[in-house]
């Protein structure tokens, strides 16, 4: 998605929103620009990537005041016109914005009625001519910019240049992150902390409606009445090396090797070995409160949805409370009935999702209660929940979500065995899924050392046109991941399916042509695996097993062979041959593992 970055201060700002943009390219974008104002404003932009962009700004390209953006495109093709920064026609005022204005087109006939000729086809363009127009009259960057934002429908994170005011960046969020970074005698701004984190771990988040004016010295926030707010700054502990690719080829790799120690990161401290429960504080909920609940429903999007399931699965059999996952992008369009006896859980490694953050609050609206399991410190979703988990996984920069997967399916057996040891878990079993826990990162650890098994097999798969992915029950979300994380990295098409649904529709895809990754544990379901396995082979499928112990030959082609921890814990663990699996077969294909085309890391936009 779009990245924004502004600073205002005593330095020349082209480093910085250089070097700040470099930051969010993880984000997916199509270009790329910056504008600095030094006696008039100055502006490069391109199509293309960042260094692109490096290229193009000339040596001496000064300002102390400057934004810039990087663009993934949704009105008008990608080019160098329709990149951000826009201007006003004078060329005072630059504007730079994430988000979608609907009533663009609105907009933009009236001011071509009025005489405003635009240059290019974005919804964006309405804005700095909104602003431009308004800022002659009331002399007011602030206010002008408060006055356009009024016009607008749709949603918006914004940051505004006025080349008569070189002292001063406004900026606005409704929607789309903002996030302001407190410097020595300078500010900065961007949509996403990662721009930040080399120069200043004293952040802001805004608000909904908010709005911002940064001077050099410090800055001010107002509610969309132009009351002035109080915000008290946040410190974040994840560090620019956190963004690097720490001698790994990729970030994907990198943060799939890291899964020892986020998981471990996602236990520490909340493990309790004299009763055998989870210590979750930021909860907000006592015993009694924990009791109340007679359903568990959980919403997320994409690979987030898929932990859900997981979650879901284990909340029913350790705390045998109902429970169940559903996208949030669904589950926001449906009107849903919001009971008062539902404990609802929203999961976002970023904290930004909107479908997500539009359930949350649409949740909110109707008075239910919501618990968010998010990664991202002080993000949006994290700040609307009524409490909640943190992952402490640190930030996830490649685009297809790893760690931060199994932080939230650990996570989420903490709050289950929370919610299981306030009722009927007894403390036998609270103990074995404690210990089962403790396990975890040490059995990571020799699953990552299979690494050149897998790649080996990804090698030998990759060349599929298709492959299938089937597991029964606790076995099912972990192949829905599975086949996600082949297609999005990859594109080799993959479907997921519960093995027992095969015989009743897809089974008719299968044939040496259509390869199946089969999920089976060693649990109370692994002989129904094993015939569906019998079935694949006897219509001429491959099967490539991943498991707890070899297969006879007749039933599995291949076999990955995986520590075994505790049964409702094993889907946490059998996720992660699957993204090694998936990250070789992207590499055999040549794709652009971090940054898959057409997707975006956290998509802020509907
Ligand atoms: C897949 C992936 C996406 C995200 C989804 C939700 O690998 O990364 O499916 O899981 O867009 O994102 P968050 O968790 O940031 O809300």
């Amino acid at each position: 998605m779009c990245g924004i970055v502004a600073y205002v201060g005593p330095k020349d700002a082209a480093p910085f929103l250089l070097e700040g943009l470099q930051r969010l390219e993880y984000r997916g974008y199509d270009s790329a620009g910056v504008v600095v104002s030094n006696k008039g404003l100055k502006m490069r932009k391109v199509k293309g990537r960042v260094a692109d962009l490096a290229a193009a700004v000339p040596a001496r390209f000064k300002g102390t005041l400057g934004i810039g953006h990087t663009r993934w495109a949704t009105h008008g093709a990608p080019s160098d016109v329709n990149a951000h920064p826009h201007l006003s026609t004078d060329e005072r005022i630059a504007v730079v914005h994430n988000g979608i204005i609907e009533n663009a087109d609105e907009l933009r006939a009236k001011l071509e009625a009025d005489g405003v000729v635009f240059v290019s086809e974005t919804d964006t363009e309405v804005l700095s001519h909104l602003i431009g127009r308004t800022v002659k009259e009331t002399d007011s960057l602030e206010e002008a910019v408060r006055m356009a934002l009024k016009r607008v429908v749709g949603t918006y994170g914004i940051a505004v240049i006025d080349a008569q005011r070189p002292g001063e960046v406004v900026v606005a969020r409704n929607g789309s992150p903002i996030v302001l970074g407190i410097g020595e005698k300078e500010m900065f701004a961007a949509s996403d902390v990662a721009a930040l984190v080399r120069y200043t771990r004293q952040v802001v988040h805004l608000e909904d409606g908010e709005l911002a004016v940064l001077k050099a010295d410090g800055f001010h926030t107002f509610a969309s009445d132009a009351r002035e707010t109080a915000k008290e700054p946040l410190t974040v502990d994840w560090e620019a090396g956190h963004y690097d690719t720490g001698g790994y080829e990729h970030y994907l790799l990198k943060e799939i090797s890291e899964q020892p120690d986020t998981v471990a990161r996602t236990l520490r401290g909340r493990l309790d070995d004299r009763f055998h429960i989870a210590h979750l504080g930021g909860l907000n909920m006592d015993a009694r409160e924990s009791r109340s609940f007679r359903r568990v429903k959980i919403i997320g999007c994409g690979s987030a949805y898929y932990s859900g399931q997981i979650g879901a699965q284990l909340i029913e059999e350790l705390a045998r409370i109902p429970a169940d996952a559903e996208p949030a992008s669904e589950f926001r369009y449906r009107s849903p009935v919001v009971e008062p006896d539902t404990l609802y859980v929203a999961i976002s490694q970023s904290g930004e999702t909107y479908d997500t953050l539009a359930a949350v609050q649409e949740l909110k609206r109707k008075g239910g209660r919501v618990l968010g399991i998010v990664n991202t410190v002080g993000s949006a979703i994290a700040r609307e929940c009524d409490g909640g988990v943190y992952l402490h996984a640190g930030p996830e920069v490649s685009v297809a979500s790893t760690k931060a997967f199994t932080s939230t399916a650990v996570a989420f057996a903490l709050l289950a065995l929370h919610l299981g040891r306030v009722r009927d878990l007894s403390p036998a079993d609270g103990r074995r899924i404690c210990e089962g826990l403790r396990r975890l990162p040490g059995q990571i650890k020799e699953i990552l050392a299979l690494e050149p098994q897998i790649k080996e097999l990804a090698r030998k798969y990759a060349h599929s046109p298709s492959m299938m992915f089937v597991g029964r029950v606790r076995g099912y979300p972990v192949a829905r991941e599975g086949a996600q994380k082949l297609k999005e990295i990859s594109y080799v098409h993959a479907e997921a399916y519960p093995a027992s649904e095969l015989k009743h529709g897809p089974l008719a895809l299968i044939g040496p042509e259509m390869p199946t990754v089969a999920i089976v544990p060693d649990d109370e379901l692994l002989d129904k695996n094993l015939t569906t396995l019998g079935e694949i082979r006897a219509r001429g499928g491959q099967v490539l097993m991943v498991g707890h112990r070899t297969a006879d030959p007749k039933l599995a082609d291949d076999c990955v062979v995986l520590p075994k921890n505790e049964v409702e814990l094993d889907p946490i663990l059998m996720s992660i041959p699957l993204q090694i699996f998936a990250y070789h077969a992207a590499v055999a294909l040549e794709r652009d593992v971090d940054k898959p085309r057409n997707l975006a890391k956290s998509v802020t936009v509907e």
